[in-house]
């Protein structure tokens, strides 16, 4: 307390990256293409905005030779989905010797992978909603109406059926009573070969966008989303006029202490680096359940970090070119 948090940040104009070199990666193949491009966008005219020398790319074919021929002093990765998620490259990256704001390629995949990411998070304490991770092939072979009905007794109604790995709330439904569930178990598969079905917790819908300068992680202030109708879906995200933010969301002050204090032991959890958003829900009671962390969180003019950043009295561009500084000091394999 006290502190403000552009104090607390340190974001100084020596620790802004005017004299590095920087690749901004946007695009990839994901069903989030079009939101990464926008991302993509946003972080390079931020980054321009404070003087970096900074670049945009797809992550195609070109890129690998682009890199080898001329390598940038540091990659900022603004693809969402499995390209800029799933860990792959991030490993590439490393075998390249070209260090990248973000976590790395293990702690991408495990995050990446929501079920994986909530038994970790279970494993070290932190809530996050009862939930049974089922691949269509299981699914097949137990038999859908058996295994159904099993997960409706044991989770209870309403459930929230999801891809394992995916994101902008493509292929996700909640299910509030028995009969819907087969079709929301279809929806999902077209999606992704694993669907995780999870209790679904009615509360507010939060997202904590964590950043560290080196000084260890912190929480922006959480960001409140209320979708005009009611589900946070892909429409609610990226259309204008579906979804209303309020930020700091409206939390009693112990409430956002203890949801502060929960996604910075998430995002500890999972050993992430220099920046993430942690989603989650608060519950009538003020408890608050993580249901997934993000390494390559959105960054377009509706997403929720830059409006965290904007919240905390931080300019975005100042604070991509800490970020940008600190990842082009590391010592790559
Ligand atoms: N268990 C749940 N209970 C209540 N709402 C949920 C639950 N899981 C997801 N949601 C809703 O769906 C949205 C997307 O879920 P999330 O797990 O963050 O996946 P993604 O953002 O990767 O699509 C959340 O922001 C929330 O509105
Ligand atoms: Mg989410």
């Amino acid at each position: 307390m006290g502190t403000t948090a552009a104090e607390r940040f340190s974001v100084t104009d020596s620790a802004v990256a005017a004299d590095l070199r920087v690749l901004v990666l946007a695009g990839g193949l994901s069903y989030e293409r079009d939101v990464s491009l926008r991302s993509g966008r946003r972080v390079l005219d931020a980054l321009r905005a404070v003087g970096v020398e900074a670049e945009l790319r797809d992550a195609d074919v070109a890129l690998l030779p682009a890199l080898a021929a001329d390598p940038p002093d540091a990659v900022v990765i603004a693809l969402h989905g499995a390209t800029g998620e799933d860990g792959s490259l991030r490993g590439v990256l490393d075998l390249c010797g070209i260090p990248y704001v973000g976590c790395d390629a293990r702690a991408s995949r495990l995050a990446w992978d929501k079920p994986s990411a909530k038994a970790v998070l279970r494993e070290a304490g932190i809530p996050t909603p009862d939930w049974v991770a089922l691949p269509h092939d299981r699914f097949s072979e137990l038999g859908a109406v058996a295994v159904l009905d099993r997960i409706a007794d044991r989770l209870g109604l309403p459930l929230m059926v999801k891809p394992a790995q995916g994101g902008s709330g493509l292929g996700a439904a909640v299910v509030r009573d028995a009969a819907s569930l087969p079709a929301a178990m279809v929806g999902c598969f077209a999606y992704d070969s694993t669907a995780l079905v999870e209790r679904y917790v009615p509360g507010m819908d939060v997202a904590v966008s964590v950043i560290d300068l080196g000084d260890g992680p912190q929480a922006l202030p959480p960001v409140e989303i209320v979708p005009r109708n009611g589900v946070y879906d892909y429409a609610a995200r990226y259309t204008a006029g579906r979804t209303t933010w309020h930020a700091p969301a409206r939390l009693e002050p112990d409430v956002a202490a203890s949801v502060a204090d929960v996604a910075l032991a998430a995002h500890t959890a999972l050993g992430l680096r220099d920046l993430s958003r942690v989603d989650v829900i608060v519950d009538a009671a003020g408890q608050p359940h993580v249901l997934e962390v993000n390494v390559s969180p959105g960054m377009t003019e509706t997403s929720l970090l830059p409006l965290a950043v904007q919240a905390a009295g931080l300019d975005f561009g100042r604070l991509l070119g800490s970020l940008v500084n600190r990842a082009a000091a590391r010592v790559t394999a």
